[in-house]
Parts: C-alpha cells; sequence; structure tokens
C-alpha cells in the first residue's frame, strides 16, 4: 500500500546515547506520523529529547532501535551514501545558529548551497533571489551578515535551506537567540513557506506561545510522547 500524504512515518524509535559510563535514554519507543504539508512543533521540556528526535528525521543520527519511513522509503537502514543525497535533495535544515558565511553577501549565502549541488540548467541564483523576497529580504541581497540583524539573518539561513527545494525543512529552535520582535518575523516567514511553496515544516519551540504557528503538535516528556495532535 502507498502512504500516500504521509511524509514521515516514525515506528517505534529508540535512541539510547551512550556516554561509557552511563547509558541515556533520549527517545524511548517512539511512534507517530507526520502528513505531507504539516506545520509540526516538538516541545517539551530541556533534555526530553526534541533535538535528539529532530537529528533522527533529518538523518543526522541513527536510532538504536526502530525506523524512520521518508516519502515512502525505509531510511534508518540506508547506506551513508543514500542518506547524505537524501539530506542534500530532500530535508532542509535551520538551527539556533545561523551558521553564515560572513564574507558572502546573503544572496551568496542562499545559492551557495544550490552550485555546490550542481543540478545542471538550474537557475540557483534567480532562486535565491526570489527566495530572499519571500522571506522579505528582497531589498537585502547585496548585504553582509554583519550588516543584518539577528532575525534578518536567521530569515537568510531559512531561505538557504530552501534552495534545493527540499520537501522538509527542519528547525532546532530557530527563535533561541531572537528578541520578541524577531521572532515573530521568523515565525510568520515559516509559517508563508509553509503554505504557498507547500513545504512540510516541524520546529522545535520553547515557547508555548508558539504554538499558535503550528497546525499540529508533539509534546515530548522523558523521551516519549506526552501530548500529540491540535496545538
Ligand atoms: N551526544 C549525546 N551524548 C549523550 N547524551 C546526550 C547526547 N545528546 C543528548 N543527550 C542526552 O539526551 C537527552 C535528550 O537530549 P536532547 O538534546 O534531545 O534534549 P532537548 O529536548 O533538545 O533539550 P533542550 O531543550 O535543552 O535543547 C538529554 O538527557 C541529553 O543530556
Ligand atoms: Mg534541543
Amino acid at each position: 500500500m502507498v502512504e500516500n500524504n504521509l511524509i514521515y512515518n516514525v515506528q517505534q524509535l529508540s535512541k539510547v546515547y551512550d556516554t561509557g559510563k552511563v547509558k541515556i535514554k533520549a527517545l524511548d519507543n517512539i511512534s507517530f506520523a507526520v502528513p505531507e504539508g504539516d506545520m509540526l512543533t516538538i516541545m517539551g521540556r530541556s533534555g526530553s529529547g526534541k533535538s535528539t528526535l529532530l537529528r533522527q528525521m533529518g538523518l543526522l543520527d541513527r536510532p538504536t532501535s526502530g525506523g524512520i519511513i521518508f516519502e515512502a522509503m525505509e531510511v534508518t537502514a540506508l547506506p551513508e551514501g543514500d542518506r547524505t543525497k537524501l539530506r542534500l535533495t530532500s530535508m532542509g535544515y535551520v538551527f539556533q545558529e545561523y551558521a553564515l558565511l560572513g564574507e558572502l553577501t546573503a544572496h551568496q549565502n542562499v545559492y551557495l548551497p544550490g552550485m555546490v549541488l550542481g543540478k545542471m540548467g538550474s537557475n540557483y541564483k534567480q532562486r535565491a533571489k526570489e527566495l530572499l523576497e519571500l522571506v522579505g529580504l528582497g531589498e537585502r541581497i547585496g548585504h553582509y551578515p554583519k550588516e543584518l540583524s539577528g532575525g534578518e539573518q536567521q530569515r537568510v539561513a531559512i531561505a538557504r535551506a530552501l534552495i534545493n527545494s527540499p520537501s522538509v525543512l527542519l528547525a532546532d529552535e530557530p527563535c533561541a537567540n531572537l528578541d520578541t520582535i524577531s521572532s515573530k518575523a521568523v515565525m510568520e516567514t515559516l509559517v508563508k513557506l509553509n503554505a504557498q511553496l507547500k513545504v512540510t515544516i516541524i520546529f522545535i519551540s520553547h515557547d508555548p506561545s508558539d504554538k499558535q504557528y503550528a497546525k499540529s503538535l508533539i509534546v515530548l516528556s522523558d523521551g516519549r510522547i506526552a501530548q500529540e495532535g491540535n496545538p
């Protein structure tokens, strides 16, 4: 059976970190599904497993047990080369730190990953310009990161994450370093991108009021799902 309109199906996922001295069960047998086009927020106390879960979904780490079906394909057991390709072509990442290259303009920062992927004939410079316009920075494309506010830099990082037209954008506390007004601009940008580009967005937040931007919610507690459903 084709699992149409599910982008993720997370099945009995567990992750145990073995530090040598202690074993930490960061994810404890978690199962849930994410429909295509969702805007899902993952919340929960510090240490509840949010980043661990997002890293698993972003193929940045492998689970101890369980699996993840991404776009109808089992991806946990794939060879690393295939996982890297999926990361580059189907997933976009945004972290707390914007990690823009200071010696490049906003425009260059955004199109660089498109250039790296080297899709023949794709016009990544034009696409980068369009994405910067979409995140509200059309007037700033020639600016360097140091000439931009934190919130503006984060919106450049979001545009960069979208340059290869991923099907999912994974954001780990994208507003953690921002003030209230910049956070609002970033969150409203994500809502707009979800609506206009149809990109699935999964974001972690510490701020309960960010539920207003989500279509669905997962609350983690000690590596388990404590709450799930409508925000
Ligand atoms: N690389 C690691 N090695 C060992 N333990 C880890 C590692 N990464 C995370 N942990 C532990 O796993 C648990 C879950 O961590 P995780 O970073 O997923 O939490 P979080 O919900 O993202 O927390 P925060 O809100 O503080 O970012 C914590 O107990 C943490 O100490
Ligand atoms: Mg975290």
